[in-house]
């Protein structure tokens, strides 16, 4: 019986898939991508977010949350609010990253769905969503969704283990939210709900280490708000995700801060 067929991102891909700057571009028509993640309890998931974000080919990134002022010191060029009902028009948004399961994490998920632009959901976000209610919301909409879990999210969201058959896994969730998935791992798998399949091989275990997940979320983002088509969006931010990953090992033990920050030099290199 077997998966479908399955497609391993190659750097090719991702060359001729990346969103090339015109002479005339200008830094709306580039796009700008929404980030709603950290809080005051999670500060660095805000920041990593956004770094994340700000390494992708989009011109602007506004950021609405908990964690304004690390934001905005460690990355003077991001728009900052407290609010996504405030943050002003955005073409993708970025949510859930250390935002926290409370109220008001909550009442930012629900405006971020109730955008007419594509989302990617990490995290915090992903565990509001086992709220029925929320689920509901998700699959009413029309914009493309990207979810990001790792395993335990995975498992939280579908109430059973991925199992051996990864690529089967995906799809399954895939179907039921109506949205691209992502599910994180060593080879990560990108599904699609019409039942198409990727896999990333550039994966490495220098990535094994807390907040890498929310660099990727913010990259992925960015890739959404260039109108990029969400499976794209997500093989090309894992393919190149895996790549920082092995350039930040190089110089010696990794931190989520230096994967963010390699993804520079690994665009330089590829696209
Ligand atoms: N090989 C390749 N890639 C890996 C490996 C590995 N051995 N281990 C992890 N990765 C990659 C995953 O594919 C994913 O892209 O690192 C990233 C980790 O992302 P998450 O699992 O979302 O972890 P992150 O959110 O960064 O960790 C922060 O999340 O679940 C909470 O409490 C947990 O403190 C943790 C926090
Ligand atoms: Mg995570």
């Amino acid at each position: 019986r077997g998966s479908p067929a399955l497609h391993v991102v190659e750097e090719s891909d991702v060359a001729d898939w990346w969103p090339r700057l015109g002479a005339a571009s200008e830094k709306y028509t580039r796009g700008v991508v929404g980030v709603a993640t950290g809080s005051a309890t999670y500060p660095g998931a805000g920041v990593l977010s956004v770094g994340g974000a700000l390494a992708g080919p989009t011109g602007l990134v506004r950021y609405a949350g908990g964690a304004r002022e690390e934001v905005v010191r460690r990355y003077p060029s991001v728009i900052a609010t407290d609010r996504v009902v405030d943050a002003g028009r955005v073409q993708a948004w970025v949510c859930g990253s250390g935002l926290g399961t409370d109220e008001r994490a909550a009442a930012e998920l629900r405006a971020v769905l109730a955008a007419p632009v594509p989302v990617v959901l990490d995290a915090d976000a992903l565990t509001l969503l086992v709220d029925g209610r929320l689920a509901d919301q998700l699959r009413r909409r029309d914009a493309p969704i990207v979810i990001t879990p790792h395993d335990r999210e995975f498992t939280r969201l579908c109430g059973e283990e991925p199992g051996a058959d990864r690529v089967a896994a995906t799809l399954r969730l895939a179907a039921w939210m109506n949205a691209v998935v992502l599910l994180k791992a060593n080879r990560t798998v990108i599904g699609t709900p019409d039942g198409r399949a990727y896999v990333n091989p550039t994966g490495t275990p220098a990535l094994a280490t807390g907040g890498t997940g929310d660099v990727l979320a913010g990259l992925l983002g960015s890739l959404l708000a260039t109108g990029l088509p969400a499976e794209r969006a997500a093989a090309a931010a894992a393919y190149l995700h895996g790549l920082a990953g092995r350039e930040a090992a190089q110089g010696g033990p990794v931190a989520a801060a230096d994967v963010a920050d390699a993804l520079r030099p690994v665009l330089a290199r590829i696209t």
